[in-house]
């Protein structure tokens, strides 16, 4: 069964509390986290003072994506802040094994993210450490963005890798999810859907659960 992440980029930060508690209660899985630094993506977000808070008020996992420059820097402060799953852009360090192994370090599950132009075949070296792999569907930065459909066969490669290597490495992906675009997602073999739009803009948010997990 497909897991589904809500983005908290599209909540009411206004009402964080009172939305991780609709989040939990409409039958998501995950928390999705996004951390942006205003350079490796044109955009600010949310840091620690946010997760830190977050993790006093829910059980829920929360799953940070990091999308930072030098992320070895902060790797250890988001996962002692309250991180179940960390990931790291492989376009953001030259050094993505050892980012990887800094995050088990802290027994969290690790991730490695890759942009729609990276190539699915550059992660080749590095799947055989990792808990999951984010393939971002969009280009990082904003939510709300459409689904780019050429992103698709990195699922399906990444599929076919982990069954021929038998790796067990979930795959994540990240941007404009909807109930189609989930669907195809699914089809290829993704784990993990992030919704952050999509998810939001429903009064009741069972639906969009009950939508794209497909039941
Ligand atoms: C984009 C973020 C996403 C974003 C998804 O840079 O990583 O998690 O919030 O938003 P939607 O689902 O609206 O594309
Ligand atoms: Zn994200």
């Amino acid at each position: 069964m497909v897991k589904i992440a809500p983005s908290l980029l599209a909540c009411d930060f206004a009402e964080l509390k009172q939305e991780v508690t609709r989040v939990k209660e409409s039958g998501a899985d995950i928390l999705h986290f996004d951390v942006m630094d205003g350079q490796f993506v044109p955009n600010i977000s949310i840091g620690l003072p946010i997760l830190e808070s977050l993790r006093k008020v829910t059980d829920m996992m929360i799953d940070t994506h990091l999308m930072i420059e030098n992320p070895e820097q902060m790797i250890d402060a988001f996962c002692e802040a309250g991180s179940d799953m960390v990931s790291v852009h492989f376009e953001a360090t030259p050094h993505i094994h050892r980012a990887i192994q800094q995050i088990k370090a802290h027994h969290k599950l690790a991730g490695v993210v890759i942009n729609p132009g990276t190539p699915v075949e550059s992660l080749s070296q590095i799947l055989g450490d990792v808990d999951f792999v984010l393939i971002m569907t969009v280009n990082p930065g904003f939510g709300g963005q459409s689904f780019i459909e050429s992103t698709l066969s990195k699922i399906t490669w990444l599929d076919e890798y982990r069954n021929e290597h038998d790796l067990n490495f979930e795959i994540e992906v990240d941007g404009g999810v909807n109930e189609e675009t989930g669907a195809l997602c699914k089809a290829q073999g993704a784990d993990i859907l992030v919704a952050g739009s999509y998810y939001f803009k429903h009064e009741d948010y069972k639906e969009p659960v009950h939508k794209l997990k497909g039941d």
